[in-house]
């Protein structure tokens, strides 16, 4: 009997995610915020993993946003510091295992160690043909319609040339379709500035649970409700009586 595609049964090919409540999780354990986000890079391993096994082609992660900034310097050092600890700890099992990393977001603002951090897992992963990792990392849906635009402006798009699907070239995740299910964690209920272009008809799934709790049941649960979901991208179902619908 034939299996059926990811896709054909319920499983989002692209999966989008707020990681929200590392720091609510380590003051819960009397731990620095940091605590938190540690055990937050060790749940963005095993949500690859799963992802890997239940057949998602592309998992995007908001790592820092374009905001995060304004959170005590510390903080601030101690996430730039993960990612050079997440790389090395990481990368090569990731690597053989066929993921692929990309990182989307306005490299001009990190340090230099950091930026070749990201250029080192990017290509070490370039011809990789499995799940598309995308590391959102300095990233704001505001600033990616921005870039886009000007991106777009100086290879010269003319005015009346310039599409949706045309400036859709232009923007950080040109090579992944749209997300199909976006998650956040953590119990608040907003996208953040988070692929605000690319979310236009995304599934949106919101639970209480803290990022370094989430794990494999939580993730299929968040599946199983988008397997439920009955998507119209602004049409009307099938054979279906006419009503809202978006
Ligand atoms: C939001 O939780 C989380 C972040 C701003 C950072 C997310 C980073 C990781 C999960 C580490 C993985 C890093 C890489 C490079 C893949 P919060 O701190 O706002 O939590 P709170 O709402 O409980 O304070």
């Amino acid at each position: 009997m034939a299996l059926a595609s990811p896709e054909a049964a319920g499983v989002p090919r692209h999966v989008a995610i707020v990681m929200d409540g590392n720091g609510r999780w380590a003051r819960k354990r009397f731990m620095p915020r940091i605590f938190g986000h540690k055990y937050g890079m060790e749940t963005v391993v095993r949500v690859i993993d799963h992802c890997q096994k239940r057949g998602v082609e592309y998992l995007t992660v908001y790592a820092f946003s374009s905001e995060n900034w304004k959170r005590p310097e510390d903080e601030v050092s101690g996430l730039m510091n993960l990612v050079l600890v997440g790389i090395s700890k990481y990368l090569a099992k990731l690597a053989s295992r066929g993921v692929r990393i990309h990182v989307a977001g306005d490299r001009s603002k990190v340090s230099e160690r950091v930026r070749q951090a990201w250029h080192e897992a990017e290509e070490h992963t370039r011809h990789n043909t499995g799940l598309h990792v995308t590391v959102a990392f300095n990233y704001g849906g505001r600033w990616d319609i921005v870039q886009a635009c000007q991106r777009a402006l100086a290879d010269g798009v003319a005015p009346e040339a310039l599409s949706e699907e045309a400036l859709s070239r232009y923007m950080a995740l040109s090579y992944a379709p749209d997300p199909d299910l976006f998650i956040r964690t953590g119990g608040e209920v907003r996208i953040s500035n988070f692929l605000l272009w690319q979310l236009a008809y995304a599934e949106l799934y919101f639970t209480d649970c803290l990022w370094p709790d989430f794990d494999e049941h939580e993730l299929d649960q968040a599946f199983a409700d988008y397997a439920r979901r009955d998507r119209r991208f602004g049409g009307v179902k099938t054979g279906a009586a006419s009503g809202p619908s978006a």
